[in-house]
């Protein structure tokens, strides 16, 4: 498998109950490199931009106030398939159908409040590492 790069967000839900150590030492076992890593707050026009793809359904609105109501934990991820392991470890969306032990079946506790965040494809993974880093701090 080639060396990949991937998009991952621990959530606004995950941060708030301290969640983001154990997640972060889940990436680090997994033999994910650390690329970037920032922890902020979005705002709601941020989020808006980031899921702009869901832009029109039900749970846009609801989603968006979620992922600006609190700290969030950026990361730019690299592995080989980087892309579908990150998505393997972090369980399905709705984390009631999430596979044992995933971040997800673990913490996460609606679809909307699901704890983390991956990209779905090379694609999506280059506009969202761009849309949150910079080229400089992606070296
Ligand atoms: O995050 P993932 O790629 O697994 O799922 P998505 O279909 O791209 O949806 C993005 C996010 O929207 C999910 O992670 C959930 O937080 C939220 N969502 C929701 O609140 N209600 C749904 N019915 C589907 C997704
Ligand atoms: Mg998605």
């Amino acid at each position: 498998m080639a060396k990949e790069r991937t998009l991952a967000i621990i959530k606004p839900d995950a941060v708030a109950r301290g969640l983001h150590g154990d997640i972060l030492s889940r990436i680090h076992e997994a033999g994910f490199q650390i690329v970037a890593i920032e922890s902020r707050r979005l705002t709601k026009e941020e989020a808006e931009g980031f899921y702009a793809v869901h832009r029109g359904k039900p749970f846009f609105g609801d989603l968006t106030s979620f992922m600006s109501s609190g700290k969030v934990v950026i990361l730019a991820l690299e592995a080989d398939g980087a892309i579908s392991r990150w998505r393997e470890l972090m369980g399905a969306t709705d984390p009631a159908k999430a596979a044992p032990n995933t971040l997800r079946k673990l913490y996460g506790t609606s679809i909307q409040n699901n704890c983390t965040h991956g990209s779905d494809a090379p694609e999506t993974a280059a506009f969202e590492l761009s849309y949150f880093f910079s080229g400089r701090q992606l070296i």
